[in-house]
């Protein structure tokens, strides 16, 4: 499998987003599936592959702690394109051991308690959400962050054992923006109230203009510690 990442780099390279999700599909059917948070690009996404594969499954990991207008973008998204799609649950003996030891809030007392919560509200479903695939698609994006600036529109995905694929690596915030007003897509409306990236409403905070698009994630750490665990670097 790993071998092949070099292969479909090669193949992918010249490939737009819609052009990579056929042929990803065509190669992995039902070995292959979209991880959505129904951000922005996830929109994008869903959108492309309604119209230019339709079965390939999309999942959604709800932590227990998202924002309501996720929930109401869940129900329009399904509405509108009927997607093959799934919705994954924390374990909740590990949720309850947790937040019993730590406090239901324990994310804003350390790195380590932070990096608890995601590893059992989204790591560990994500695991069970990949088990028995070959690849995974993600709306990862150069351009959000520090920690994005070297990924391909194919990587290995040393965790996880698995090809995840980026169709759209190479697009910017306005490209994301004008493809969304042009396919009329709906999106969350908290992209409007200045939340240019949503995660969990506890970890999620509005920027202002001027602030990097990630500022707003776990605003209290550091760049370089904003990363959940579902994409850890190499
Ligand atoms: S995160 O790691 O900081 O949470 P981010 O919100 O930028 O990630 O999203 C990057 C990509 O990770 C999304 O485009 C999506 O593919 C995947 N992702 C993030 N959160 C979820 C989720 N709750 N469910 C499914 N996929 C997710
Ligand atoms: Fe927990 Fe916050 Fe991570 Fe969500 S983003 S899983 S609430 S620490």
């Amino acid at each position: 499998m790993k071998e092949l990442v070099d292969i479909l780099n090669e193949e992918l390279k010249n490939a737009s987003p819609q052009e990579v999700l056929g042929l990803v599909y065509e190669r992995f059917k039902d070995k292959i599936a979209f991880a959505s948070s129904l951000g922005y690009e996830d929109q994008v996404l869903t959108q492309m592959i309604a119209t230019s594969c339709p079965e390939m499954k999309i999942f959604t990991l709800d932590t227990g702690r998202l924002f309501p207008e996720t929930y109401d973008l869940i129900e329009k998204t399904v509405a509108r394109y009927k997607p093959n799609f799934q919705i994954y649950f924390p374990d909740y003996q590990a949720v309850e051991t947790m937040t019993n030891s730590k406090g239901v809030n324990l994310f804003y007392d350390s790195i380590d308690n932070r990096k608890l919560c995601c590893s059992v509200r989204k790591t560990m479903p994500l695991k069970r959400a990949l088990s028995g695939l070959e690849a995974w698609i993600t709306g990862l994006r150069r351009s959000q962050s520090i920690t994005r600036t070297h990924l391909q529109v194919v990587e290995w995905d040393e965790a996880n054992q698995l090809i995840k694929i980026n169709p759209l690596i190479n697009w910017n915030e306005d490209d994301v923006i004008i493809y969304i007003n042009n396919h009329n897509i709906p999106y969350n409306l908290l992209h409007d109230k200045g939340f240019p990236s949503i995660g969990c409403q506890p970890c999620t905070r509005s920027i202002e203009v001027g602030e990097d698009v990630r500022a707003g994630r776990w605003w209290w750490e550091l760049p370089e510690q904003k990363e959940c665990g579902l994409h850890k670097a190499k």
